[in-house]
């Protein structure tokens, strides 16, 4: 039994600024730190920190690095969580994959630019995908992001040849997708803007233009909306077929095939934001854990709210998320 996730890893510059500059400023910022990122890794994290440790499944990440000490670092760091990097390669002639991120101090905003470098390398034949997801597996989640070249090539080989696994896809950074390929999703992990990018790469011009009044005019109705079409129309009918919809401090909508209906969960009130980084990975990780354990969609969401709560009130990506017990005991 395990869970993996197929990914980005990267090294993460940190400046922490009272605010960022406009083009052809310069002036002082408060301080630098570099940590640990990139969206694979910090999902891969989040996973293995908010796992029950008494059910027992392993964690795997399956990526590239380069063969600079920025690789060693994010190697080291998976394995002194316990996390199977078995599947993650280091590449020769191309660097650990970058993250230059700006924090703004007076509101824990991140601004991110990313240079791939070996998450470029993530990209895999069938010989070797037998390899990391053998045959004679239990059932498996399988996590995707977008921060690697071609995400859904793997997810459409899981899907044909690995039926039992379930797939969570957080098409973060966007880009668009093939439309059938949405339908390989089994548990769909969206913020709003995302969610919004879907529709409007996926339905029509005229489709598009209604949700957008509808969110101009009453913001939950327009993601009530969004987040139903998004479920009838894109993830996998025969999967679980989950949406949720992040919105940021307010909390997160989703529905699912079980339960059509929307609901909302509103997120922890009141918390000082010090860097959002790692926020939305931390949710994916808290939510996969509590599914794939069997708690319900209702549980799982609460139990992610108040994780990623914790997450943006500490510096940095994947050090910044919470342990299962900090989050079950408060
Ligand atoms: O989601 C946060 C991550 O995005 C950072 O750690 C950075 O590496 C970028 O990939
Ligand atoms: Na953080």
């Amino acid at each position: 039994m395990s869970i993996s996730v197929v990914g980005s890893l990267n090294y993460d510059l940190v400046t922490y600024t009272e605010r960022v500059p406009d083009a052809g400023e310069t002036f002082r910022a408060n301080y630098f730190e570099t940590h640990v990122g990139g969206k694979g890794l910090n999902q891969a994290v989040a996973l293995r920190k908010l796992k029950d440790s008494s059910v027992p499944y392993g964690i795997r990440m399956v990526g590239n690095v380069g063969t600079d000490s920025f690789g060693d670092a994010l190697l080291g760091l998976l394995q002194s969580h316990d996390i199977d990097v078995s599947h993650v390669r280091k590449s020769e002639g191309v660097r650990t994959g970058v993250a230059t991120i700006l924090v703004e101090n007076s509101t824990g905003q991140n601004r991110i630019l990313i240079t791939e470098g070996a998450n470029g390398k993530t990209v895999y034949g069938s010989k070797e995908l037998e390899t990391i997801f053998p045959e004679t597996e239990d059932r498996n989640m399988v996590v995707f992001q977008q921060e690697t070249p071609d995400p859904c090539s793997v997810m459409r080989w899981l899907k044909k040849n690995r039926p039992d696994h379930q797939i969570v896809f957080n098409p973060s950074p966007f880009k668009a997708v093939d439309k059938e390929d949405w339908q390989l999703v089994d548990v769909l992990i969206v913020n709003e803007i995302e969610s919004l990018q879907i529709v409007q790469t996926v339905f029509p011009r005229d489709e598009v233009k209604k949700y957008e009044a509808e969110i101009e005019k009453d913001f939950m109705k327009g993601y009530n909306a969004v987040c139903k079409i998004l479920q009838e129309q894109c993830v996998s009918e025969k999967g679980p077929a989950i949406v949720i919809i992040t919105l940021g401090s307010k909390g997160a909508l989703y529905c699912s095939n079980e339960n059509k209906e929307i609901k909302f969960l509103p997120a922890a009130a009141n918390v000082h934001v010090v860097d959002t980084t790692a926020a939305g990975d931390t949710f994916l990780g808290a939510f996969t854990t509590q599914f794939y354990q069997g708690a319900n969609i209702n549980e799982a969401i609460k139990f992610s709210t108040r994780a990623s709560s914790v997450t943006i009130q500490r510096k940095g990506a994947a050090e910044s998320i919470p342990m299962y017990d900090e989050i079950v005991n408060k």
